[in-house]
């Protein structure tokens, strides 16, 4: 009989009990050996439920329990989460984990310490949800030299983007539609300022790089800025607009990282991923463009992810995965510079003044839309450095300016 024990019982966590509970059969055939469930670490009461027996509020009790050999951490947040996986991990036990906040900050630290004792530290349920992509990007795409990764990350933001742009839903009826359906954080400004998903875009480029991408080092902005006027200019230039992780190798071997929302023309794929969606698209050199698609939150998403994690530890219990990634020198993740388009959105009381000045600085020719009557121009510019659009964008004569990159 293999053990195992599960740390924490709220959206995921009562996902990752009921699959290992519920369709226990299921699970013991693809392990090929008895698995069961020993302990449930929870500090609310959940009396009333079938499998009540196996709740505890003593952590202690189970890193202690020689039995247990894996242990799913599904609590969220760094503490105690952190602390917990390593004396986890420090005690021989494998650790699957879907806490994208813990990996991305001490990744390379737990792997290190799962290294060192033998054990597989697991975390495929921390980006993309419910999409295999870890392991595929460590495993199938391994005769690649990875140069790209890019991505819709989080399911929140995009089902908030999606709502905005088909239904014309303000920005907080969606969001708690989206809270309602579990799919946000616990404090969901980790979800719209941008946050969880450069958290995921860290993960995605630490395995990809090999080395550890933090998030502190990783430009990121999220879309509470994003307007139903944005995104119905953005529609009127045959573009919608998404919160988009990148990560790119440079010739040097630094890296670059950002996360902002951006207008994708809708001959790009990944306009088209919507609701609770998640795509990622990685590139490699003998591949060409890879993409994983699939629910990227949600309770059963990822919990299947987190159980499908347990179930290989429990194939491999004396042998290592090939997760892996060594920490990072100072100056590793580095600003990037390359030229790119910006949608502008400047509005005036004087709409002739700011109608003559855009002619003289951008030119008729620019991509635009003009609204007279609400004294606003809409415009695309042209590929150029972030600095000499902003230069340029002082000589417009406006009340107010907002500047989207996009992925044109
Ligand atoms: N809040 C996250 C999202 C959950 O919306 O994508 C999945 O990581």
């Amino acid at each position: 009989m293999i053990y195992t024990a599960i740390l924490g019982h709220g959206t995921v966590g009562s996902g990752v009990a009921e699959i290992m509970i519920k369709h226990n059969d299921r699970v013991k055939d693809k392990v090929r050996e008895d698995i069961a469930v020993k302990y449930i670490l929870e500090l609310r009461d959940f009396s009333n439920l079938t499998y009540a027996d196996k709740f505890t509020k003593d952590f202690e009790k189970i890193v202690n329990d020689r039995e247990v050999r894996i242990v799913a951490e599904v609590m969220g947040g760094i503490n105690p989460a952190y602390d917990f996986v390593k004396r986890c991990l420090e005690a021989g036990k494998s650790v699957v984990t879907s806490n994208k906040e813990l990996v991305a900050a001490k990744g390379a630290e737990l792997l290190k310490i799962a290294a060192e004792k033998n054990v597989n530290f697991l975390f495929e349920a921390s980006v993309g949800g419910g999409i295999p992509i870890l392991r595929p990007m460590a495993q199938c795409l391994a005769a690649n030299d990875i140069n790209r990764v890019t991505g819709i990350l989080n399911g929140t933001t995009n089902y908030i983007l999606n709502k905005m742009i088909v239904d014309s839903m303000d920005f907080d009826t969606a969001l708690s539609l989206a809270k309602e359906k579990g799919f946000a954080e616990k404090d969901p400004t980790a979800d719209i300022e941008g946050h969880d998903a450069c958290r995921k875009i860290c993960i995605l480029a630490s395995l990809a790089f090999g080395k550890h991408v933090y998030p502190s080092e990783v430009k990121t902005e999220g879309i509470s800025n994003i307007t139903l006027d944005d995104v119905a200019y953005a529609g009127k230039f045959n573009c919608a607009i998404k919160l988009i992780a990148r990560a790119k190798k440079l010739p040097n071997g630094k890296i670059c990282a950002d996360v902002a929302p951006r207008l994708v023309g809708h001959d790009n794929i990944l306009s088209n991923v919507d609701g609770v969606f998640n795509a990622i698209v990685v590139r490699g050199d003998a591949t060409g463009d890879v993409m994983f698609y699939g629910k990227g939150a949600g309770k059963m998403p990822t919990a299947s992810a987190v159980v499908a994690d347990i179930i290989d530890c429990a194939k491999h219990l004396n042998a290592r995965k090939y997760f892996d990634w060594q920490e990072s020198e100072e100056g590793y993740v580095v600003e990037d510079n390359s030229k790119q388009r910006f949608y502008v959105l400047a509005k005036s009381s004087d709409f002739e003044a700011l109608d003559e000045s855009f002619n003289t600085v951008f030119g008729e020719s620019t991509v635009n839309i003009k609204n007279c009557d609400l004294g606003e121009i809409a415009f695309i510019t042209d590929e150029d450095y972030e600095q000499n659009i902003k230069e340029k964008l002082k000589a417009l004569k406006y009340d107010s300016i907002k500047l989207i990159k996009t992925l044109l």
